[in-house]
């Protein structure tokens, strides 16, 4: 009696056994092996010399679409499968991001403004003001005040041109257009705008060489001095352009009837509610956001344009179907369905911004693999972009967007309560200057250059490489095109 049950017992023993086994096996993340900390070393080493995208593809292709690495010393996981990214976008416990203390303190977002905001609580104090500017009454403005503008930057650089083909300093007049759009919008100040693209490049670049660095390059003031440089000089600038907008404020008889962005930060701070290095840090990322995102995605996107002529034909009679002689107008956005396909395909198969940076708050179990608390997470959109569901994901084809795309697919923005709180705007001012434009010119690329064969960084975001040449593209009035 006692022999027979002992033998179907050691049985189901030796299942458990081998089950827990297996389970283990599957719990293993998959990526580079510790090898006595020489795996930590390299794959730290690989982020700074490749940049941050580079380093997370060359991950995810060597090691799958869930990869655990290091980033000074810290585990990292680099998340490119849609179940993945989707349960850390939408979970609470996600809602900080990670970077050198340091790094953040000398561009001022260490615990200030919203975009690398790291200390939970203060970010939930700033959120509602970017939603609050971005949404509603501001995005119903934000397409009549997008062609505004785009039609004067048109006809301020290519007015006495108006037959002839010109050729344009494309990156800089983007980033002069996006940048009056959120100054209109936002803060509603005179401000020299060539001045300032220039010194929100000069940001984002130093953003983008000290996030990950080691604590160690931050003793050596000598070498990092002119980071900081520009980091402060940015500061300063929108330091100004507040002391202007409270001095308006000030004098101002009644308030306008549109509050903005700006004036709902300088009151909280009178109410004691945000301190001054946050207002100002505020400011300057809503400033900063569209001229790095919205010129390069546009760029590329009339690269696109430039390179598929039977892709601008439909979109340019879309577009005179739906607007005529007119300017564009919000009750148009419904009906331009190819413009929204090709934005959508744009961002999808030449992003800007190809992945989100997020820290585990608490411990986690992600598609079976179990997370600690403190555990770094890169989401690689672009990756999960070319990867799953679209049916042709290495081609830049409108048919991809021919069918509904579940969210679940398709995430340039993100999703959840970190998301990109600007992804509305940022359709509407795209849709706004790209009409405006290709109603007025053609646009042609210069001396042959397409989006395979110019040089692109992909750091912090998906950017052309603009250390050699500037890059520049022809404008030819349709009027003129079509004789
Ligand atoms: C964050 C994409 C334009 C404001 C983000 C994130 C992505 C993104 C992927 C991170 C989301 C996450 O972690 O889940 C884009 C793209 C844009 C664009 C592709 C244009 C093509 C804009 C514009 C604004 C804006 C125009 C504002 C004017 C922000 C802010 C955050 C953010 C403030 C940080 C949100 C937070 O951390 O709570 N964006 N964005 N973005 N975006 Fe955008």
């Amino acid at each position: 009696m006692g022999s027979r049950a002992t033998a179907p017992l050691l049985l189901f023993l030796g299942l458990l056994f081998i089950f827990v086994k297996i389970s283990e096996k599957r719990a293993t993340l998959p990526g580079p092996s510790f090898c006595l900390g020489i795996g930590p070393l390299i794959s730290y080493g690989r982020f700074l010399w490749m940049g941050i995208g580079s380093a997370s593809n060359y991950y995810n292709e060597k090691y799958g679409e869930i990869v655990r690495v290091w980033i000074h010393g810290e585990e990292t996981l680099i998340l490119s499968r849609s179940s993945a990214v989707n349960h850390v976008m939408k979970k609470g416990h996600y809602i900080s991001r990670f970077g050198n203390k340091r790094a953040l303190q000398c561009i001022g977002m260490n615990e200030n403004g919203i975009i690398f905001n790291n200390n939970p609580s203060i970010w939930k104090q700033t959120r509602p003001y970017f939603a609050k500017a971005l949404t509603g009454p501001g995005l119903r403005r934000t397409l009549a005040v997008s062609v505004e503008s785009t039609r004067n930057h048109l006809e301020k650089l290519l007015g006495g041109h108006n037959t002839t083909s010109t050729c344009v300093d494309i990156l800089l007049f983007l980033r002069a257009i996006t940048l009056d759009i959120s100054n209109r919008l936002f803060l509603r100040v005179p401000l020299h705008e060539g001045e300032i693209v220039s010194k929100i490049q000069k940001y984002f670049d130093t953003w983008q060489t000290l996030l990950l660095k080691p604590d160690i390059f931050f003793k050596f003031k000598w070498i990092y001095k002119k980071h900081e440089k520009a980091a402060q000089d940015l500061q300063d600038v929108v330091e100004e352009l507040l002391l202007k907008k409270q001095q308006e404020l000030q004098e101002a008889e009644k308030l306008h009837d549109i509050t903005d962005f700006a004036t709902d930060l300088i009151f909280a701070q009178t109410h004691g509610k945000l301190t001054a290095d946050n207002v100002r840090q505020c400011v300057l990322e809503i400033l900063i956001a569209g001229p790095d995102t919205m010129s390069v995605s546009i760029f590329f996107m009339l690269m696109l344009i430039a390179q598929h002529p039977e892709v601008e034909k439909k979109i340019v009679e879309e577009i005179q179907a739906v607007t005529g002689e007119r300017e564009v107008q919000n009750s148009d956005l419904q009906q331009l369905k190819t413009v929204e396909s090709f934005i959508n395909e744009s961002m999808r198969y030449q992003p800007v911004v190809d992945f989100t940076m997020r820290k585990a708050l608490k411990d986690d179990v992600i598609d079976g693999y179990p997370v600690k608390k403190g555990t770094n997470i890169i989401l690689n959109l672009g990756r999960m972009h070319k990867v799953e569901f679209f049916l042709k994901p290495n081609e830049f084809n409108l048919e991809n967007f021919a069918q509904n795309v579940p969210h679940r697919y398709f995430q340039p923005f993100g999703c959840g309560p970190r998301s990109c709180v600007g992804k509305y705007i940022a359709m509407v001012m795209m849709k706004g200057i790209l009409v405006t434009m290709l109603k007025r010119y053609r646009v042609h690329s210069h001396n042959g250059s397409t989006l395979e064969n110019i040089k692109n960084n992909n750091d912090l975001s998906y950017h052309p490489n603009e250390s050699h040449s500037r890059l520049r593209m022809i404008f030819t009035p349709r009027n003129q095109a079509a004789a």
